[in-house]
């Protein structure tokens, strides 16, 4: 085999490289190179499994193959000669054949339904949990088909191999005695296995010289075992690690079992699965690391490492922990290897925990993590050894010298509990504050070891368990769900699908990796590349940017900059590129123009910027306290009288909440690609916005260039939350001023974290309240100022503050005559914010949800009671008089929500569980939802516009002006054309979103597209219906295409434009709301019940049950808006508990990366989540009957807030704390722990 040829077969096909680029990762070469664009780029550092493919590896030896999922954008390219690649190309296709995995991942949504019983067979449930009958049994000999010429030509396994690039050069021996060798003659080789830190150090040049794979060593890939030990070659990875454990552990029993099975618990908690199926054991011992999951149990275990001299070859072996630098590495002599890891087996008397505390579930590193081993003498409760190893907490992980010490000879019991926690606050040293404060981390040290201590009770004392593990994968079962909605009537004709739970337009192209997205699009030749050049200060001047260096590299073109604006006096030029100040880190200040995005990153690095600091705000605090209000703020609301309805209160309640901001993480990030035709300065700009429209105008404002001499156009986004509106329109116009500039097509992709620091988030708000409310907890007055965080400028934003007020005072649910409501907007030196899915309404519902609280624990009534006695009913108007015409269904759908959750037999149970349960608790919350759709902001925000045209063949092709972002939109459209012209859904065709077919659309948001866009196909549908009746008259018993066809030769134009307009009695003046308008078009009601557990020890929690009702009015497709509430509930649980947006204490964004910032995984699923949709007849939904579903059960989440807030003042309680208090989202385990207060009764309480 000739050096520097590569050789991988992907999809079957066989694929030789010459010279392979060392930088190359696999995701890179399969999207570029080999054109296979259903492996997606969204993250590029391990953290969302977008670009996960399945390698397949053949072992000479053993004759078997392995096939093992990976990350393909961690995996460098030349790591893979002599293996097979499938990616989801490979598996099906809708051209030749699905897979059954494929086919049933489509399906599902459709053909779920049972009728739920007999007495009620209008209803259909759905109960989504897997059926093990549907699947077949796994048979190896269905294997994918595996390359023949990798199984017949061995030498690819066999023969070493080496790739010389520029700087670096990748060998790949195949015998220990070769990788001496090399490590001779080249002393200051690296060793690398999975390659997820040294690839990484290659591709940003970190990393030179030579570099030694070690996957291909046989001696290093051996695992066995014998009566004391496994001994792991340092080779294997931590999934075979897993595989082997788990059948030795089969055979194994009593604490040697036990001790495999906190091992096994342990790797399962590395990362994922792609992670797992590379990362060397060795590799993790080398690269250890303070927080560390394997090293943090080994260390507990007394785990051995055998090290070899690769120049004498001789062998040492030593415990772990002897060999350990100060930064958690392991110490290494330059010219030393590990060859194996010996895990010894826990004997008779000897137990092993394990436990790690992250702020997400799964894949995510610990924010503390603990490995304790306890060993007793025969048949006593005295120890023999006791070994605590903490985690996350100082550079490397930590042993509890004096504990040891202390602890040995002495009796394992309660008496030993208070001098441990004394010698850990000694021991360990805590100084690391990464997810979680040092004081936070430091109480945990304690916390831990007591976990540990009621474990080893439960063993050693037959006591039941006091502390369940939520950390493990082991305590968390499968999610369970039940989907429940209305049938359609019996009479709707079998044809009309509108109000059926089809199938996703897209789901096929969806699953087998065919749909299009923006960087899908296959690359012009002559195409160019930007990076953008960032603010590396928080508030500066601009003194002085020098390009030069930048300008002269390799395969760059130009930097651009302000100076490059055609139109510098644009309002929005400014946000395109900072003009002579920085208003916060990550102000795009230009941008490189080069051939490549490799040349074009590397170039923006190199482009220096001199600054002079100014004053800066960072915190909503500080703007608050410096009184930084946008101008004419505070904005004020009032109502009623205020003074004398407080006078006439029982009780008067004053505290405050914060919220914090939000993350928009679409999978895609901001992208645009545009392309100028040459002629009289046209663009076509393929833009992944929610809002065609308004980039149009405003690209074209900055360009100076009419509008209709730009295209805008997408066919679909992976992901918009609200988060591409404006900042998509920055993006659009750097790349059309380097388009027009050099009239060449250009691309512009924010990578994940360009995309974070530099784009808008949620807002942030701080909110003070006083309620005044009577006895029976009826509130009678409510005055609040709600400080919102718009960062540098308030962009869309700016209008938000009157309309948060109109909606805080009528909205929520509940009636409440007297108010005073001032808003602030505060600009701070932070990333601009923009609206993100819910809007205004999230922190308002949130408050009023707190005032629900606050009022039943100072009254000690049940907090339903309190709901039901504020809640809106029939009949009942806003405070600017609109008649709440669905306000009935809210009631409706509260009892249907707690008679579905058995709410009040939970309620007893719940309390009871509190009761008898010392360190956990659970909670229960069950709360109302009353959102309401459609934008009443201005008069124009109430339109939609459609095309549809018919073909001579009878086929028919919409366009509107609706986006579709995976909600569903053109599948609903396509149903409501289906119905109007009485054609199967499959002849109809939505291509994209494009400016040349409907101009000036809004934008797609809100949750009111299907009702504006719905009703614009509808219009143009029911057009097109009444010029083919006359040819349907005489010829009814004719197809279609031949009414079709008559139309057309009798010159009838078979092309229709649509419009609606929602009517000027809904536009709403939010300066002055008693002037008469609707605000809103319609309100959806619901109900949410949400339990969950918490564990007072650690502040950790979970989502056991979530029952939702919504009522959608007459949904147009249950399985979508379903699946639309499921979305829903998940990111409301990151908004509300999991997801921190964080910013230190210079401005600076701290959370952005997947490292640094954490949406939630599949272990924050509730356990059982329950849905139902209330199919009422509303007097207000627009399109036959339905609601929109978006932004409303965006509410949702706040229920499991609330629940967790229900199970700490158990714990509070119990503890001795009583009143209220306050609780801030997002509901952070630290929080929560400081909250419950358990920690203060131990280690005397427990
Ligand atoms: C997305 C992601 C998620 C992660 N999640 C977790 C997590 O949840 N928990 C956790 O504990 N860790 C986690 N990690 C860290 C990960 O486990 C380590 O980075 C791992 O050790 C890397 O293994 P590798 O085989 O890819 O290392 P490589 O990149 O191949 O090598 C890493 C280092 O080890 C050295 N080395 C390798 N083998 C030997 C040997 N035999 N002798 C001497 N030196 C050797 C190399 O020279 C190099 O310096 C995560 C990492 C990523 C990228
Ligand atoms: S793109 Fe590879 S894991 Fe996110």
């Amino acid at each position: 085999m000739e050096a520097n040829t590569l050789v991988v077969f992907v999809n079957g096909v066989k694929h030789t490289e010459v010279n392979p680029s060392l930088e190359t990762t696999l995701l890179q070469y399969l999207r570029t190179e080999l054109c296979l664009p259903g492996t997606k780029l969204a993250c590029g550092e391990g953290g969302c499994g977008a670009c996960t493919v399945m390698v397949s590896r053949y072992n000479p030896t053993s004759k078997q193959i392995r096939h093992y999922s990976v990350n393909a954008c961690l995996m460098p390219l030349v790591a893979l000669h002599g293996l097979a690649v499938t990616t989801v190309e490979g598996i099906g296709s809708t051209k030749t054949k699905l897979h059954p995995v494929q086919e049933w991942l489509c399906e599902k949504g459709e053909n779920c339904c049972q009728n739920q019983n007999a007495a009620d067979t209008k209803k259909k449930i759905c109960t989504k949990t897997f059926d093990a009958s549907e699947f077949a049994l796994y048979d190896r000999t269905q294997d994918p088909i595996f390359p023949n010429e990798l199984q017949i030509e061995t030498s690819y396994h066999t023969k070493s191999i080496k790739f010389t690039g520029a700087t670096v050069q990748w060998c790949r021996p195949t015998s220990l005695e070769q990788v001496c060798q090399l490590k001779q003659e080249y002393p200051e080789a690296l060793f690398t296995v999975g390659a997820t830190l040294i690839g990484k150090g290659i591709r940003t040049g970190k990393i030179q010289g030579v570099v030694v794979s070690l996957s291909h060593v046989p001696e290093l890939l051996d695992i066995s075992s014998d009566d004391d030990n496994i001994k792991v070659g340092a080779a294997i990875t931590l999934a075979q690690l897993h595989e082997y454990i788990e059948t030795i552990a089969e055979i194994k029993n009593g604490e040697t079992k036990a001790g495999l099975e906190t091992v096994l618990d342990m790797l399962h908690q590395v990362g994922g699965h792609q992670l797992r199926n590379v990362v060397s054991i060795g590799s993790s011992i080398a690269s250890g690391g303070g927080r560390s999951d394997v090293l943090t149990l080994l260390l507990a275990m007394g785990a051995t490492s055998e090290i070899m001299n690769t120049t004498d070859k001789t062998i040492v072996c030593k415990e772990i922990s002897q060999r350990m630098n100060d930064d958690g590495t392991c110490l290494l002599e330059q010219q030393e290897m590990i060859t194996s890891v010996n895990i010894p087996y826990m004997s008779q008397g000897e137990h092993l925990y394990w436990h790690k505390h992250a702020s997400r579930a799964d894949l995510n590193l610990a924010s503390i993590n603990c490995g304790m081993r306890l060993k007793l003498q025969a048949n006593s409760h005295i120890i023999e050894d006791l070994v605590l190893c903490y985690g996350g907490v100082a550079k490397r992980s930590i042993v509890a010298a004096n504990v040891k010490k202390e602890a040995t000879g002495k009796a394992w019991g309660k008496d030993l509990v208070a001098v441990v926690c004394r010698l850990l606050e000694s021991d360990i040293d805590v100084t690391i504050n990464k997810d979680g404060s040092v004081d936070y981390k430091k109480a945990l040290v304690s916390s831990l070891f007591l976990k540990f201590y009621l474990k080893i009770n439960a063993i050693v004392l037959s006591q039941p368990d006091p502390s369940p593990d939520m950390s493990s994968v082991r305590s968390h079962p499968l999610s369970k769900a039940s989907e429940i909605f209305e049938d359609v009537p019996p009479e709707q004709a079998a044809e009309d699908t509108v109000g059926r739970p089809m199938v996703h337009k897209a789901a096929l192209q969806q699953t087998t990796g065919e749909a299009v997205f923006c960087d899908d699009l296959p690359m012009y030749k002559d195409e160019i590349h930007i990076a953008l050049v960032l603010s590396h200060r928080v508030h500066a001047n601009i003194v002085k940017i020098d390009a030069s260096k930048a300008e002269s590299m390799s395969g760059v073109l130009s930097f651009i900059s302000f100076k490059d604006i055609p139109n510098q006096q644009s309002n929005i030029a400014e946000h395109v590129f900072a003009d002579k100040e920085v208003r916060y880190e990550g102000h795009v200040i230009g941008a490189i123009i080069a051939k490549t995005g490799a040349f074009a990153r590397a170039a923006a690095n190199n482009v220096l910027v001199e600054y002079d600091d100014l004053p800066s705000i960072v915190t909503l605090e500080d703007a608050i306290k410096k009184e930084n209000f946008m101008a004419g703020h505070p904005v004020v609301l009032k109502h009623g009288d205020i003074d004398k309805a407080f006078q006439e209160s029982d009780v008067t309640i004053e505290s405050e909440i914060a919220m914090n901001g939000q993350e928009h993480f679409y999978m895609e990030t901001q992208i645009c690609r545009v392309v100028p035709t040459g002629e009289e300065q046209e663009l076509e700009i393929v833009s992944s916005t929610q809002f065609l429209s308004e980039l149009q105008t405003l690209v074209s404002e900055i360009l100076n260039v009419p509008q209709n001499r730009l295209t805008v156009k997408i066919k679909r986004l992976g992901g918009g939350f609200g988060g591409k509106e404006e900042s998509p329109i920055y993006v659009a116009a750097i790349a059309s001023i380097a388009a027009l500039k050099y009239n060449k097509p250009v691309r512009l992709v924010l990578d994940r974290r360009t995309d974070m620091r530099v784009t808008h988030k949620r807002q942030e708000t701080w909110t003070k309240y006083k309620v005044g409310c009577s006895k029976s907890g009826k509130i009678l007055a409510k005055e609040v100022s709600v400080y919102t965080n718009a960062g540098y400028t308030p962009g869309f934003f700016g209008f938000v503050p009157p309309a948060s007020l109109f909606c805080l005072a009528s909205d929520q649910g509940y009636k409440i005559d007297n108010f005073k409501l001032s808003a602030y907007t505060c600009l701070t030196n932070t990333n601009p914010r923009a609206p993100m899915r819910g809007f205004m309404t999230p922190p308002l519902a949130l408050l009023m949800q707190a005032i629900m609280n606050d009022i039943a624990v100072k009254l000690n009534i049940p907090d339903a009671q309190i709901h039901e006695i504020n809640m809106y009913t029939s009949g009942d108007h806003t405070f600017y008089n609109r008649e709440l015409k669905d306000a009935g269904s809210l009631k409706v759908s509260w009892e249907t929500c707690l008679n579905n959750s058995d709410y009040y037999k939970r309620r007893t149970q719940v309390d009871n569980y509190n009761r008898s349960s010392r360190w956990t608790k659970k909670g229960l919350c069950a709360i109302p939802i009353y959102r309401d759709v459609g934008m009443g902001f201005f008069r124009h925000m109430g339109q939609g516009a459609a095309l549809v045209n018919i073909y001579k063949d009878g086929s028919v092709w919409i366009s509107h002006g609706g986006v579709e972002m995976g909600q569903g939109l053109h599948t609903k459209l396509i149903q409501v054309a289906s119905k109007v012209l009485q054609v199967p859904c499959e002849r109809i065709h939505i291509l994209e979103t494009n400016t040349n077919c409907i101009p000036n659309a809004l934008a797609t948001v809100a949750s009111h597209g299907s009702d504006l866009f719905g009703m614009a196909v509808k219009d143009a549908c029911e057009k097109l219906v009444v010029r083919l009746k006359p040819y349907k008259q005489i010829n009814l018993d004719k197809p279609w295409e031949k009414w079709v066809m008559d139309a057309y030769l009798d010159s009838t134009s078979l092309s229709a434009a649509g419009f609606y307009d929602r009517g000027p009695e809904y536009y709403q003046n939010f300066n002055n709301p008693y002037d008469g308008g609707k605000g809103h078009q319609y309100f959806v009601c619901g109900a949410t019940v949400a339990e969950v557990e918490v564990d007072c020890l650690t502040g950790a929690n979970r989502v056991l049950r979530i029952d939702a009702t919504l009522d959608l009015g007459r949904s147009l497709n249950p399985a979508i808006d379903i699946g639309q509430i499921d979305g829903a509930f998940v990111m409301a649980f990151g908004l509300f508990v999991s997801e921190k947006l964080e910013y230190d204490e210079n401005g600076f964004l701290v959370s952005k990366d997947t490292f640094s910032y954490h949406i939630p995984g599949s272990r924050d699923i509730p356990t059982q989540f329950n849905i139902q949709l209330l199919n009422t007849d509303s007097k207000e939904a627009v399109l036959y009957g339905s609601k929109g579903v978006g932004e409303p059960p965006i509410h949702m989440g706040i229920a499991a807030f609330m629940a967790i807030k229900d199970a700490i003042i158990a714990s509070r309680k119990e503890n001795g704390v009583a009143g209220n208090f306050q609780l801030n989202s997002p509901a952070s385990s630290e929080q929560i722990f400081h909250l419950c207060k358990a920690s203060s009764t131990y280690p005397s309480g427990i």
